[in-house]
This record gives C-alpha cells, structure tokens and sequence, in this order.
C-alpha cells in the first residue's frame, strides 16, 4: 500500500496512521490481489516500513512512505471491536444472485433496509432517497416497464428487450432505488452520491441478515413509465436496482486492488 501524507489545515504533521485523513487514489491495479489478502490489509494495523522523500509537484514536499500491515492492534482503539465487526461485513458482501426464488423476504426487512440507507450521510438535507419494491407480479410489471422505456428509447433488439421483461423474477424482491431531483445542478449530483452511499448501508445491512444482494443498473435511468410505476417524480434517476434474496450459493471470492494513498505532511 503507498501512502503519501497531506498536512492538516493548521498546519501540524500527523504522526501516524490514525491521523492520515487523505483521498485514496487508486492507480494501479494489483490483479494478484485476493479478498483474503484485502482482507488481512484491512483486518490488520498499519505501520511505517520505511520512507524516502521527494519534490512533489508544484515544488511541494512530499514524503512516499511505504506501510505495511501486522496484527490488529485492537488497544490502539477502544472501538477496534466495533472496527472488526464492520470490516468482516464490509469484505463478506458480495455481489450474488444465487437466491431461493420461492422464499420471500419479508416487507419488515425490506423497510429496515430502506431505513438504514437513509443514515447515509446527505449534503443540505435534500433527502434524496426514492425506494419501490417489487415482489410476486409486481416484478413482471416493472420488467414490463423498463422493457417499454427501452423501446421508447429506440431499442429494437428483440433479444435485450425480451430478458428486460423477464429479468426481475429472478429474485423474490427487486428494489428499485431512485435520486430525487433538484433544482441546483451541485445538490443534484450530490443526491447521487448520498443515494450511491445509501445503497451501500442497504446492501451491508442486507449482509448481516445473511441475504444475498445483486446491485444492477436500471436499463433506461430515468425512463418514465418505470418512474411511473415506481411513483417517482419526473427528473428522479434511478441509481439501483437491487435484487434481493436468500442465498442458495456464494458469489464470486471478492478482489479490490492495493489502495494508493498520498501523504502531505510538510
Ligand atoms: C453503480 C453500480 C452499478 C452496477 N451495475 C451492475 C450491472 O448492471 N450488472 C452487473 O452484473 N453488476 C453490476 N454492478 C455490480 C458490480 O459488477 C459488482 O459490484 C462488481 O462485480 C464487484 O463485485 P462485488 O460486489 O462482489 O465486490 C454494479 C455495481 C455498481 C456499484
């Protein structure tokens, strides 16, 4: 893991790896890496290796400092506990689509999912989280939408047109998760991203009640007669539809590469 250092706004140099509060710019991709070792990275403390200097640029003084990971040192924290439990969720979460199809979720659970989405966190308070769901023929309604949006879009291609009819049975619940609209194009995009962070909250909250989650594109965003059947308002993007289910089977061992992070500490 590369972590360049950045220094805080008055000035002072953070002293280790608790106070690096930088943007992660993930550059190279190490196609190596595994959930596991992911994981012990995560799992694991962080502590200098060994570092060097360089000019950065704009003639900025930049130290590269290498990390390395050890056991989790969980008195460096009294909330290291806490840490773990989210961590182990965090990397657990998978992308699967092998679900029970006759077993239902109940609407509880559906609307505690909901719920924990919307304590992502949200700029200006535009509350921004729109959220259909949609189980038995209900399912086969919203394929039926999404099937005439791409039409109406210009889609001819019989083949895709078709599965979009199909596609929503494949799991007993789908959740249809839109961006309300606004007015000011900054709030607008910012939606986006409290919607985005929700979904993750619904999709770890889903991970913990030991349901398998698929978050998949809508096939047309802001396609009226899905925004219609979803009673969204016009302008209101969809940013997920979340297939939802009990698992019958394990998604695909999971892999992120190395995290690249920069340090400017003088
Ligand atoms: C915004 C967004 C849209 C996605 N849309 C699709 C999609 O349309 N089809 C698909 O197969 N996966 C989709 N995915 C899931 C990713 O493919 C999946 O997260 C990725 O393969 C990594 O797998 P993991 O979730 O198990 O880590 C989407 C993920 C995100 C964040």
């Amino acid at each position: 893991m590369t972590i360049r250092s950045v220094p805080t706004p008055h000035g002072d140099t953070p002293s280790g790896p608790s106070s690096i509060a930088v943007p992660v710019v993930p550059k190279r991709i190490a196609a190596t890496t595994t959930a596991s070792t992911a994981a012990r990275r995560l799992i694991s403390g962080v502590t200098r290796r060994s570092s060097h200097d360089v000019d950065g640029w704009l003639g900025m003084h930049i130290s590269r400092s290498r990390w390395h990971t050890q056991g989790m040192d969980t008195t460096a924290s009294t909330n290291g506990e806490s840490f773990e439990i989210l961590r182990q969720l965090i990397v657990e979460r998978r992308t699967n689509m092998m679900v029970d199809r006759e077993r239902s979720v109940p609407g509880s659970t559906i609307r505690d999912l909901c719920d924990l989405a919307m304590w992502a966190p949200n700029h200006k308070r535009t509350w921004p989280w729109r959220f259909a769901t949609f189980t038995g023929e209900g399912r086969m309604r919203l394929g039926e939408a999404a099937a005439m949006d791409l039409i109406a879009g210009g889609s001819d291609d019989e083949s895709k047109i078709g599965k979009v009819r199909r596609k929503y049975a494949r799991t007993p619940v789908v959740l249809v998760i839109g961006s309300a609209p606004d007015d000011h194009a900054t709030f607008h995009d910012e939606n986006r991203d409290a919607v985005a962070a929700g979904i993750q909250n619904l999709l770890l909250g889903a991970t913990a009640l030991g349901l398998a989650s698929f978050w998949s594109t809508a096939p047309v965003i802001d396609g009226p007669n899905t925004l219609e059947l979803c009673g969204f308002e016009s302008g209101t993007r969809i940013i997920g539809m979340i297939y939802l289910g009990w698992p019958t089977g394990e998604g695909l061992p999971g892999e992120r590469p190395e995290p690249e992070i920069t340090i400017v500490d003088s």
